[in-house]
């Protein structure tokens, strides 16, 4: 994981081919993967199905790789146990999926993981500017959450641009800004420019190349 300002990927492997992923991952070279990206759907808080904790938890015995989990589920309460088992670098939840979000993002920091929490792009910024102080990381969603390869909504641009400035005038300058959905080689320089510090990439990553080579090529545009 980098140390400095230099930018983190973490890839979203639901883009991958799924039925390979324990023998692809292997190749993966952590020097340049700073994480991956798990997006777990419910078929209910979002209109798709993917996987659950066991999946990851065999993922986990290929892969020296920080997982970032992010929960697309309602109630993520039900199940935060068993993601929490896994020992990953971050579980994020999100502010739609639950009414007490300051007690689960307390359990998921006293487990000793960065708790992230995740807002829709119908989601005013506002409405997390009180849960900052429970959070380790804010992922704000550049896509409706559900699918990969959906085209990147500009308006995120703004929304990060003002969860920095607030995030700088109100001294939380340790909380990182992640952002999810679309991120490609043309996009990347803006989202960092506006403030983030992980990006999440499926398509740009997965679609076709190697995916090593792929991520430091997002790297390097991303620092450039
Ligand atoms: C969307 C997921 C994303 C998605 C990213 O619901 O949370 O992580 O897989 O894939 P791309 O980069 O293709 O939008
Ligand atoms: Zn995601």
């Amino acid at each position: 994981m980098p140390t400095s300002n230099e930018v983190i990927i973490s890839p979203s492997i639901i883009a991958s081919d799924l039925s390979t992923i324990g023998i692809d991952a292997e190749t993966y070279n952590s020097d340049i993967i700073d994480m991956l990206h798990m997006d777990i759907m419910d078929g209910n808080f979002v209109p798709n199905l993917t996987f659950g904790p066991g999946f990851i938890e065999n993922l986990k015995k290929h892969t020296k790789i920080p997982i970032d989990i992010h929960l697309m589920i309602e109630k993520p309460e039900n199940s935060l146990a068993r993601y929490i088992e896994l020992n990953p670098e971050y579980i994020t939840l999100h502010y739609e999926s639950t009414k007490y979000h300051a007690r689960y993002l307390n359990l998921i920091r006293e487990s000793k993981i960065k708790s992230g929490l995740a807002l829709n792009p119908s989601t005013p910024i506002e409405a997390i500017f009180d849960l900052i102080e429970y959070s380790d990381m804010i992922l704000i969603m550049s896509v409706d959450p559900g699918f990969y390869g959906q085209p990147f909504m500009k308006q995120s641009i703004s929304k990060i641009g003002r969860l920095k400035e607030h995030l700088l005038l109100n001294g939380f300058d340790k909380v990182k800004i992640q952002v999810d959905g679309g991120i490609n080689e043309i996009n990347i320089k803006d989202v960092v420019s506006a403030g983030v510090d992980i990006v999440v990439a499926g398509n740009s990553i997965f679609k076709e190349g190697d995916i090593n080579q792929n991520t430091l090529k997002l790297k390097k545009i991303a620092a450039s």
